[in-house]
């Protein structure tokens, strides 16, 4: 019996070596490295390692991330500040509360900050973000990247806010099966899986660094649907991805199929794993290693460095809206990533191999050799 088990487990193992010295993986591919156990796991983390240390390097890059606001338009079945969710108190940072933590975010060099917010399309919203990049943009001397995560947008106003000085876009697919994407959204105007699609079209050909991202762990969501989602953004050419496992919200529709869920560390090890093979399968994107890990793990994050991502996004909202901006139950709101927490971060960086990339802007090289290819 046990040198059966023995000849099976080494069946197995040869078969994940021989994937992984592929240099083209198809859909069984990747479902097989997403269904690795725990010791062939350990095969592809050290590839992910390999891949980044030969393709991008092994510096990791601090975002600072700034929660802009939580009030939102739309109605996610997943998300705590969706909008009819009413147990939410609603906030808005102000912009010489940005201008601050952009401060903070220069004086620590890092290269950029991430703004993220409720989606929002209406005017007084655009200009407001156009004139708050220019107000950073001065502050800044152009030393910082910024990061958009505001949602989809009209091409106008993708083009308006990258004239005003953002330069990368993030907007999460959230999952590449539309099916899937319609149960855990509103099938109307405002949820479209097609539009969303679009939208990370637009943001390429306006010019932004592109990025996207899903969540792991769904209810209802296979590895076949994770393994679609890593071919989705291959096949459009993504520049950065962030993605996260799923934790349920009480306060969420969705909480509804909780007893559906796979255990928080089975999505947590998942959520490696997928970090670990789209770093195999796109090599010089940019990966962050997201909150949502570090809300099942304090060291998650570092962890997902590990696995083959290069971007933290430590969290510098002002500490009075932490408790606001809560996407889902146990988010971390530790009192501000302050400097001692961010010290052992970069212990916790080098441990993994890294270094932190202070004073450089990080920017995605899939990016760079994208553009070189367009011309
Ligand atoms: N669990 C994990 N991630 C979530 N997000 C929103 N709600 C949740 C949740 N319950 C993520 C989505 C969204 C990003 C801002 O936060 O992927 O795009
Ligand atoms: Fe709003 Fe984003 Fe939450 Fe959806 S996921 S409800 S768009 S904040």
């Amino acid at each position: 019996m046990f040198k059966f088990g023995v000849v099976i487990n080494l069946d197995m193992q040869n078969k994940i070596e021989e994937i992984l010295n592929k240099s083209n993986f198809d859909k069984t591919d990747l479902v097989s490295l997403l269904n690795a156990n725990d010791s062939d796991t350990e095969l592809i983390f050290k590839k992910a390692a390999q891949v980044k240390s030969e393709f991008i390097g092994n510096s990791t890059y601090f975002r600072g991330l700034i929660e802009l606001s939580n009030v939102c338009t739309k109605n996610c079945f997943y998300c705590g500040i969706r909008k009819s969710n009413t147990n939410v108190k609603r906030y808005t940072v102000t912009d010489d509360e940005v201008l601050q933590t952009v401060k903070y975010a220069l004086d620590r060099d890092w290269g950029s900050v991430v703004i993220q917010s409720g989606e929002r399309q209406d005017s007084a919203f655009v200009n407001r973000i156009e004139n708050l990049l220019t107000k950073i943009r001065s502050l800044s001397s152009q030393k910082i990247g910024v990061t958009l995560s505001l949602g989809e947008q009209s091409v106008e106003t993708y083009e308006k806010w990258l004239n005003a000085g953002a330069t990368r876009y993030l907007v999460r697919i959230e999952t590449s099966n539309e099916e899937l994407f319609y149960k855990i959204h509103p099938k109307d105007n405002l949820h479209n899986f097609e539009l969303r699609k679009k939208a990370l079209l637009d943001l390429k050909k306006t010019g932004y660094m592109t990025g996207t991202g899903v969540m792991i762990g769904l209810p209802f969501q296979t590895i076949e649907d994770l393994a679609d989602d890593l071919l989705f953004m291959k096949e459009y050419d993504i520049d950065m991805c962030g993605m996260g496992p799923y934790i349920e919200h009480e306060d969420t529709p969705l909480f509804e199929y909780k007893d559906l869920l796979m255990p928080v560390d089975e999505r947590f090890k998942l959520t490696l794993k997928m970090i670990a093979v789209l770093r195999i399968l796109m090599k010089d994107v940019n990966i962050a290693s997201a909150t949502a890990l570090q809300a099942i793990n304090p060291d998650g994050r570092e962890e997902g460095i590990r696995c083959g991502a290069n971007v933290i996004m430590p969290n510098i909202t002002p500490v009075k809206y932490h408790e606001s901006y809560n996407l889902y139950k146990g988010k971390p709101q530790i009192v501000a990533e302050t400097d001692e927490y961010i010290r052992q971060l970069e212990l916790q960086i080098a441990e993994a191999g890294d270094t932190v990339g202070y004073g450089k802007l990080g920017d995605p090289i899939h990016f760079e050799k994208r553009k070189k290819e367009d011309r």
